[in-house]
């Protein structure tokens, strides 16, 4: 399966930070951020990877990993002309997933995971794979939904809805950055509109899915951070540095 990690955007929530540099190369801790999502892929033996970036730093995406021989991994590049949405992102891999099911995971998605955790992500994946139809999200409960897509549950815990960044969130259920998705994902982004602030938004995506019955869930137990704000750069900072300090 395609593993493909999305590192576009303009980092605008951390700047200066990213003023001259991408948000997804930032440290964490003793890494570049894009790491932590790469380590990911790779312990659920996903090892066919493409990194979408925009152009102004694609070069140092393809500096830092070269062919990714070094890491293990088979790396595609594509180039984001402008931060038009994550849907949008995930359309340009079309061709490289010759009509396989893809998972997607944010660039600056960092999680902790234990060992059975990523077994049991492994055998969601094995399963997929065998049949592969409709997307699973994975979830997370969070104390500041609003900051994400919020997921909204009927009284016998099916998904009912999922809102992007709402004022009012009907639960504290959010999407994280990892999505699977089958091959007709393709077809479905070709149908989104740009939201307000002009892009095609992964929330509008995954709602498509839901619209037909083809959306899952798993629901994430290890920790989870969104490493795009400068409070959740630094705690990242933290959790990275506590799990590598215990391994050691
Ligand atoms: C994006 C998605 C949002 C999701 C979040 C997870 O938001 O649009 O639905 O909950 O990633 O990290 P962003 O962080 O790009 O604002």
């Amino acid at each position: 399966m395609l593993g493909v990690i999305l590192a576009g955007g303009t980092g605008s929530r951390l700047k200066p930070l990213t003023q001259v540099t991408n948000k997804h190369l930032l440290p964490i801790y003793k890494k570049p951020m894009i790491f932590y999502p790469l380590e990911f892929l790779k312990k659920i033996g996903i090892s066919e990877v493409a990194i979408v970036t925009g152009r102004e730093f694609a070069g140092d995406f393809a500096n830092l990993f070269g062919n990714g021989c070094e890491y293990g991994v088979d790396f595609t590049y594509k180039v984001q002309e402008g931060a038009l949405g994550i849907a949008q992102a995930i359309g340009l891999v079309e061709r490289i997933a010759r009509n396989e099911p893809i998972l997607v995971i944010l660039g600056d998605n960092i999680f902790m995971l234990d060992d059975k955790e990523y077994e049991e992500i492994k055998e969601l994946l094995d399963r997929f794979s065998t049949d592969p139809k409709g997307a699973t999200i994975f979830l997370k409960e969070v104390p500041d939904p609003q900051r994400f897509g919020v997921v909204e549950f009927d009284k016998d815990g099916n998904v009912i809805s999922i809102e992007e960044k709402p004022e009012v969130p009907k639960s504290n259920c959010i999407s994280t950055g990892i999505y699977l998705y089958d091959h007709t994902v393709f077809d479905k982004i070709k149908t989104l509109k740009p939201s307000r602030r002009g892009e095609l938004e992964v929330t509008d995506l995954n709602s498509c899915y839901l619209s037909e019955g083809g959306l899952k869930c798993y629901r994430v137990k290890g920790e989870w951070i969104d490493a795009g704000t400068f409070e959740s750069l630094h705690r990242a900072n933290i959790l990275a540095k506590k799990v590598e300090d215990y391994r050691i």
